[in-house]
């Protein structure tokens, strides 16, 4: 708050408080002016029932008082009274900083046997696995979907086809320092001949699509400008998230039209780190969840 508006808010504050006063004090003087002798509204109904204005009883005002006195008190320990910050210093932000490290210690003394532990070991423990699907829930499931089963765009978490390698190891690095995925856009460079659609057609054969003339043709341009990522054989290259082309599985749509638009428009793709979002434990948590959706068997 700037110095005006803290003087601002401080005279008003006084002023408010010193009307208040002023119409109690002003309340209780007429009434010493007129004792027992009530003041009538001039108001008279059936005959004999008189409106009287009496003054609000003595107890009454002191109540009132009282308050301003509470209010007095409240802004010496509260922040209230233009920037003056009160004796307890409060705050609700300073309160909820208060209340998160209290969580994050119970959080840290109930947790703390998973600190450190491999995301392998821990999916072995049905409790770090139930807290890693909440993890997971909250952080995760708005892009992988609640069970983990991904979207165009987004990697099904559940399958043995991985981007950057499913080792316990290379899973956590995911989570904790996130991952880009750049697949440069070839339209211009392919724009001549057929090229693209050529080389989009030798991509399509890797998955078991049909080698036609086409196809083949494609073969060449393949192997000058996408071998380097994707592989002579076009198994991929998890260093660099150059996905498998052989697998028929796709990240980004699996129909002729999309993997043509990827090849000619290419693609960078982030998944965000979550280390300093979440911390260690809780990341490796999330990573034991992401373990346990595993098919069965490997
Ligand atoms: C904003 C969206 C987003 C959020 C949130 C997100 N991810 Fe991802 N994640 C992605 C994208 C996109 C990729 C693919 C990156 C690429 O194409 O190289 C990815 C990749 C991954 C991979 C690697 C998959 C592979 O095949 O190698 C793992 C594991 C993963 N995420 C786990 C998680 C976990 C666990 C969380 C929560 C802690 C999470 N992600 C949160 C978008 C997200
Ligand atoms: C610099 C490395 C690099 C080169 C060169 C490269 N790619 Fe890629 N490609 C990638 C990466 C990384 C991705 C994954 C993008 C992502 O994470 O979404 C990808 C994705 C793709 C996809 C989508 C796969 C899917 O699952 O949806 C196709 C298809 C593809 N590349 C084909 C090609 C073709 C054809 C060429 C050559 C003309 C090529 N790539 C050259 C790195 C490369």
């Amino acid at each position: 708050m700037t110095g005006f508006w803290s003087i601002y808010i401080a005279a008003f504050v006084v002023l408010n408080i010193i009307g208040c006063v002023g119409l109690l004090w002003y309340t209780a003087h007429r009434r010493a002016n007129k004792v027992n002798q009530a003041e009538t509204t001039g108001h008279v109904w059936d005959g004999n029932l008189t409106e009287l204005n009496k003054p609000l009883p003595r107890w009454w005002i002191n109540l009132f008082y009282l308050t301003i006195v509470f209010s007095i008190g409240y802004m010496v320990i509260y922040p209230g009274f233009g920037s003056f910050a009160g004796t307890k210093a409060w705050s609700s932000v300073g309160q909820l900083k208060a209340e998160e490290a209290q969580m994050q210690e119970l959080w840290n003394a109930r947790y703390a046997r998973f600190e450190g532990q491999p995301i392998d070991v821990l999916a072995k423990d049905p409790e770090a696995v139930q807290v890693g699907q909440n993890i997971f829930a909250n952080n995760c499931a708005a892009c992988h979907g609640s069970l983990g089963l991904g979207a165009v765009g987004y990697p099904n978490l559940t399958d043995d086809d991985w981007l950057w390698g499913g080792s316990p190891d290379q899973i956590l690095t995911t989570i904790l320092n996130g991952r880009a995925g750049v697949m440069p856009a070839w339209g211009p460079a392919l724009a001549e001949g057929n090229q693209l659609a050529a080389v989009s057609a030798y991509t399509l054969s890797l998955s078991g699509g049909e080698r036609n003339e086409l196809s083949v043709r494609g073969a060449a341009t393949y192997n000058t400008l996408c071998v380097a990522c994707h592989g002579a054989d076009g198994k991929g290259m998890q260093a660099l998230g150059a996905p498998n082309l052989t697998d028929n599985v796709w990240l980004h749509g699996s129909d002729p039209a999309a993997i043509t638009r990827i090849i000619a428009e290419g693609k960078t793709n982030q998944m965000p780190p979550h280390g300093p979002l979440l911390g260690d434990t809780r990341a490796r948590l999330a990573g034991a969840y992401v373990w346990s959706l595993r098919p069965a068997g490997q």
